[in-house]
Parts: structure tokens; C-alpha cells; sequence
């Protein structure tokens, strides 16, 4: 069952603060996890985003944190020397960044230092770390916008920081050209086919032939409708336009007028729409780069979380024989289509991996496992590899917490940590992704 989201809007948030917001002035010491400025209260943490260490700032306490206090900063009284003017006018608003106010060399640090600090938790601070791999802002191939249709206007844009306010959005500097030249007219088919009051998301990827957009709003699209999306299409030279109403797993295409190809090593691959891509060109080729060389020659591969193959297409072309498992039937299919399509051979596996993992016995197989989990991370599936896996793991993470503990499993279980990179897709905010080489032993 889909839950129904709560309803987005334009305008401001209802939930209130428990207690009556105080001023507060506080003294900036560190950034936290999340990428808002840390500072004291007497005995009490307050995290105020948009800070670098060094401001004094006065902020009004909005409610509880954790164990600490949420605040939002009214006025910085004295800068951090950190501290720079951030290059989006709508930086603040818009809840997709967080740390455009930070200095180039304090941000690269902090950034780096989100996983040193995870390992450390984890006892493996002392685990060889590479200087980070950052991609540069302008470059995400992929995004998801939120939609709000009012009365009158569509709001088409990223949420607003800790809440379903949808914050318009004309242009964006994450993002590749032409998605960010899509917005505005997109934003007007939506006000031309969506019914007031509705809510959802679009997700729009860059494929090498154009444009592949996924409606997710509910709407009854009649004959006329149908029309003016497939002419919408032909004007954008799009290339695939789907609509999927809230709650119906029927995705129908609207416009197919040329493949929505991606291609992992040379080999095109057409993804379902909407479906996971790394959210850069330029990281999927660092990760892909980082995967094949970590598993050193090792002739029998297991890819577990393999999507729709960007590590497993350039592991058959090393030569290996590869074993590619995801959880979803739909991107398993695409990638066995473009193998058979190139001739290269691969065995696939739909299978859920968190309660499902490769057991120790399946294991046996494979001379190295690759996995390249959700947020959540793989635990179940490190815990067998520790239990009895091949004398290689690279695992490829996006959230540096379940990376850590994932890796104690299994430096627990006889594996030494050879090397971890971490590698910035996500500029300005606080996502990091990190592959990590394995050896038992
Ligand atoms: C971070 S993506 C990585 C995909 C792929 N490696 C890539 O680079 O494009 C995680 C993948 O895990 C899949 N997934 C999520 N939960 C899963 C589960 N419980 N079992 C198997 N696969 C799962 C998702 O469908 C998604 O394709």
C-alpha cells in the first residue's frame, strides 16, 4: 500500500514549537553530521544550519534534536573566517543544499571527515583513506522534483528544509543544463494537465538520447491530454515521457520516441523510468573505475545491488564472470536485455537481499562480492560474508553510518580494510558515497 504523503504547499509550515521560541545567542564550535552548525546552550547541544565554526549568531530555539536543541539562525552577529557569500539566490529556501556557506577547503575537510568520524565510531579510524573524489556541482544527470498544483499555479521545484513546502525553482547549479532548462517548461504542462490540490513528484534523468521523464501526480488524462503531453514531448525532443498515477503500479508511457539509454561501459542500457542511475555521469565512471579495480582479477563476481548493471556491464567486459542480484524484477530486466542485446553473458537473480542474503554456501562461488546497498546499508549480507566470504569485498556505500557498521562486521569476521574512498556527488550538501576494498585475511 502507497501512503498518502502529507499535503505540500506553497505557503508556510503548521507544525509549531512545543514550547514558546526563545532567542538564543550562541557561539559556533563545529559542524554536525548533518551539515548544520553545533554549538552550547549550558549543558545542551544546539544545532543551527547555515553556521561555520567561529560565527556567534543569534538563532530562536525551535524544539528538540536528539538530546539537543533545533534552532534556526535570525542574524549572524560576528562571521566564522569559513564564512562565504553562498552563488544560489535561492539558497536557504530551498531545502536541496545546505552548506553553500562554507569555504571551499573547510567544506572539502568537513566533508571527508562525516566518514573518518563513522569509522572511528566503529573502531577503524586507523583504515587507509584516499584523499576524496569530488565531481563538480553542475553535473547531476537525475533529480526529483516535488510538485505542488495550487488553484492557480503549479510549484515544481525541491522541498523546503525539513518540510513538503515545495520551493520554486527556475534553475538550479547542481544540476546538468538541461535539466535545469526543463523546469520551467515542465512546470507549465503540469499547470496545463494536473488538477488543483495535487501533490507529487517528477523525476527527470539526462540519458544519452535526451530527456526521460516520470510523472507521479494523479490525474485523469483524457484523449486531449494525452495529446498535448506527446506534443510536449516532440517540442523538448524528449526522450521518453511516462505517467504513473499515486497508488497504481501501471506506469504508461506517453511518449517513447527514442531510447532512454545509458551506457556502462560502452554498452547501452534503456532503465524502467524513474529508476535508480548513479546521479552523476562522472561518479558512476569513478565507482565503476574503483569497483573493477578492487576486485583485482577475480574471475567469479557477485554484484548484489546491481540495479541495472553500471558495475556489472563493466565487470563482464574485464572478463569475469559476473552474478548480478538486485531486489527489483524491472531494472534486472533491463540489464539482461542489454547483454543479450551485446552478446555478453551474465546470470541475474531477483532477489531481496536484506532477508534474503547470499548465504555462506552460495558464497563459495565467487572469488570477490561487490555490494552497493540502500541507506539502510547490507548488514544482513555482511554478517554471511563474514560468516564464509571470498578473499575480496568492495563495498560501495551512500551513507558513511551503515558503510562503518557494515564494515566492523566484517573486519570482525577476518577481513582487512585495504583502502576507502569517499567521493562527493552531492556538492553542497551532506551525502557522501565511499567505495571500500576488502581482503580476508
Ligand atoms: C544504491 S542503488 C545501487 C544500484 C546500482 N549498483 C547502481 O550503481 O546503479 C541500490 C539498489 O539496491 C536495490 N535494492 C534495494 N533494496 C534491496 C533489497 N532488499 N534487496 C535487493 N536489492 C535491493 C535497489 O532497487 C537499487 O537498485
Amino acid at each position: 500500500m502507497i501512503k498518502k504523503k502529507p499535503a505540500r504547499s506553497a505557503g508556510r509550515s503548521k507544525s509549531r514549537p512545543a514550547s514558546p521560541p526563545r532567542l538564543v545567542d550562541v557561539q559556533i564550535t563545529e559542524i554536525g553530521a548533518r551539515g548544520d552548525g553545533v554549538g552550547r546552550l549550558g549543558t545542551d547541544q544546539v544545532f543551527v544550519p547555515f553556521t561555520v565554526p567561529g560565527d556567534r549568531v543569534s538563532a530562536r530555539v525551535e524544539g528538540k534534536r536528539g538530546d539537543g536543541l533545533a534552532a534556526a539562525l535570525v542574524e549572524v552577529a560576528e562571521p566564522g573566517p569559513g564564512r562565504v557569500a553562498p552563488p544560489c539566490p535561492q539558497y536557504g529556501r530551498c531545502g536541496g543544499c545546505s552548506l553553500q556557506h562554507l569555504d571551499d577547503g573547510l567544506y572539502g575537510a568537513w566533508k571527508r571527515d562525516l566518514l573518518i568520524t563513522q569509522l572511528s565510531r566503529h573502531g577503524l579510524g586507523d583504515v587507509p583513506m584516499g584523499e576524496m573524489i569530488r565531481v563538480p556541482a553542475g553535473s547531476r544527470r537525475r533529480a526529483v522534483f516535488a510538485v505542488h498544483r495550487s488553484k492557480t499555479v503549479t510549484h515544481l521545484g525541491f522541498n523546503a528544509r525539513a518540510s513538503h513546502t515545495v520551493v520554486d525553482l527556475d534553475d538550479c547549479l547542481l544540476l546538468e543544463r538541461p535539466i535545469a532548462a526543463f523546469l520551467a517548461p515542465l512546470r507549465a504542462i503540469l499547470t496545463a494537465t494536473v488538477p488543483a490540490g495535487e501533490d507529487g513528484d517528477v523525476t527527470v534523468a539526462l540519458t544519452d538520447n535526451g530527456l526521460d521523464v516520470l510523472v507521479e501526480l494523479d490525474a485523469r488524462l483524457d484523449l486531449f491530454d494525452r495529446e498535448k503531453l506527446a506534443a510536449f514531448a516532440d517540442a523538448h525532443d524528449l526522450a521518453r515521457l511516462s505517467w504513473r498515477r499515486p497508488g497504481s503500479g501501471f506506469v504508461e508511457p506517453i511518449a517513447r520516441r527514442k531510447p532512454a539509454v545509458v551506457h556502462f561501459a560502452e554498452i547501452g542500457v534503456e532503465p524502467p523510468p524513474g529508476n535508480f542511475l548513479q546521479p552523476t555521469k562522472g561518479g558512476e565512471h569513478i565507482i565503476a573505475r574503483l569497483v573493477t579495480q578492487g576486485v583485482d582479477q577475480a574471475k567469479t563476481v557477485a554484484d548484489l545491488y546491481c540495479g541495472c548493471g553500471s558495475f556489472s556491464l563493466p565487470l563482464v567486459r574485464t572478463g569475469a564472470s559476473v552474478h548480478a542480484v538486485e531486489g527489483d524484477e524491472a531494472p534486472i530486466r533491463a540489464l539482461e536485455a542489454a547483454a543479450n542485446q551485446s552478446g555478453l553473458k551474465l546470470t541475474t537473480e531477483v532477489r531481496d537481499l536484506a532477508r534474503r542474503p547470499l548465504l555462506v554456501h552460495e558464497l563459495k562461488k565467487y572469488q570477490a562480492v561487490v555490494f552497493d546497498p540502500p541507506r539502510a546499508g547490507a548488514q544482513a549480507q555482511a554478517e554471511q560474508l563474514a560468516e564464509g566470504g571470498p578473499a575480496t569485498v568492495v563495498a560501495v556505500s551512500c551513507n558513511p553510518a551503515t558503510l562503518a557498521r557494515d564494515l566492523a562486521i566484517l573486519v570482525k569476521g577476518g577481513y582487512r580494510v585495504q583502502s576507502v574512498t569517499p567521493i562527493d556527488q552531492f556538492p553542497f550538501t551532506a551525502h557522501l558515497e565511499a567505495v571500500a576494498v576488502l581482503k580476508r585475511g
